[in-house]
This record gives C-alpha cells, sequence and structure tokens, in this order.
C-alpha cells in the first residue's frame, strides 16, 4: 500500500457548507482524505500542503494530543527551507516564523484560557491578512481566531492517522485543487 493515499479526491459541493464571511464565491467546498501510514506519510502530505500555502492562508489542525498535528507544521515549515527546530508553541501559545518570504505563525491554543488572555498577547494584530496561520486546538478560540480556509482534521488510526483536508473559502478551495 502507498504510504500517502488518497482516497478521494472530490472538488465537489459540500451539502451544508458553513456560513462564510467576506467571500463572494463561497458555495463551494472541496474535501480530501489521506490515510498516512507512518510519520514520513505525513510529512508527504505537510510538503504537498507547502506548496499552495499563500500569504493571509489560515489554516486549523484539529484532533487529539499526539495526531499529528505539530508533524504538519513542522513538515510544512521545514519543506519551505526552515531548518531550525520547528517547537510546539504549547506554552507561548504562538511561534512566529519567517522564510522564503512568508510570515507564518504557528499558534497553539490548547493552554488558551480566554477571551482576556486572547487580547493580552495582543492576538487580534497578527490577524493582518499577511500571515499564514497554523492554529492548532482553534476550538479554543471560538469566534476570536479568523476562520480556516483549509481545515485538517487528524484521526489515529490503530497504524497511522487519518487526514480529512477541507477547504471552507475560495481560497483553500484553490489550495486543496492544486494538492
Ligand atoms: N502518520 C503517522 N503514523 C504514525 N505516527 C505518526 C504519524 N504522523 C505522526 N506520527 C507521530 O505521532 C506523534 C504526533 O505528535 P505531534 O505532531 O506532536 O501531535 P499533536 O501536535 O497533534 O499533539 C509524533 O510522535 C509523530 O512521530
Ligand atoms: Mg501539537
Amino acid at each position: 500500500m502507498p504510504s500517502l493515499m488518497m482516497e478521494h479526491a472530490m472538488p465537489a459541493p459540500h451539502p451544508n457548507p458553513p456560513p462564510q464571511a467576506g467571500e463572494g464565491t463561497n458555495d463551494r467546498c472541496a474535501n480530501l482524505s489521506f490515510f498516512l501510514a507512518d510519520e514520513d506519510a505525513t510529512l508527504a502530505l505537510a510538503r504537498r500542503l507547502a506548496a499552495q500555502l499563500r500569504p493571509g492562508m489560515v489554516i486549523h489542525l484539529r484532533g487529539e494530543l499526539g495526531a499529528g498535528k505539530t508533524t504538519l507544521v513542522r513538515g510544512m515549515l521545514n519543506a519551505l527551507g526552515f531548518s531550525g527546530r520547528v517547537k510546539s508553541p504549547t506554552y507561548t501559545l504562538v511561534e512566529p516564523y519567517h522564510v522564503t518570504g512568508l510570515n507564518l505563525r504557528h499558534f497553539d491554543l490548547y493552554r488558551l484560557h480566554d477571551e482576556a488572555e486572547w487580547e493580552a498577547a495582543g492576538f487580534r494584530d497578527e490577524f493582518d491578512g499577511h500571515n499564514v496561520f497554523f492554529i492548532e486546538w482553534p476550538e479554543k478560540a471560538q469566534g476570536l481566531a479568523p476562520q480556516a480556509d483549509v481545515e485538517i482534521n487528524l484521526t489515529i488510526l490503530n497504524e497511522g492517522r487519518k487526514a480529512e483536508v477541507r477547504a471552507n473559502t475560495e481560497t483553500g478551495r484553490q489550495c486543496l485543487e492544486q494538492l
């Protein structure tokens, strides 16, 4: 079995697209599903995603602890040319990167307590439409973090992981079309 197997690739309309703000053509969504047999397969998906990143793009990463969210982010940063250590921003909540002309922010909101902490940290100002955002645990910042162009759901299987990649905006749909 190939380590990175695409189960289906359908740039088809989603039955119940969530309401979107500020998008002209938001009625289309795309869903891709991958079986990731091992960490190398996760990194291979990361490389493909990295090639599609554009300034302002927001990627939400969902899945339980150990699902591979940070592994995906590390893979994308390394694919872009970042050779340093990608540390999980569990306590700092965010880690900034600048690599090959892109400003990127890696959020891990697992330990975000409340809106006051969000405001105090100045996160509101981060979302300027130019940075690329990877957000682990976006559900901890309901209504505060910007909506995702691309949402990645990772599930731990007996062996390996399942990755479901979904586009919520036109930008996200273009990303998935090229994936
Ligand atoms: N496809 C995969 N199959 C099995 N193990 C994986 C796979 N992808 C990543 N891993 C491993 O699972 C762990 C994921 O950790 P991490 O990326 O920190 O998870 P998270 O950020 O979701 O908490 C790492 O030990 C990594 O080596
Ligand atoms: Mg993590």
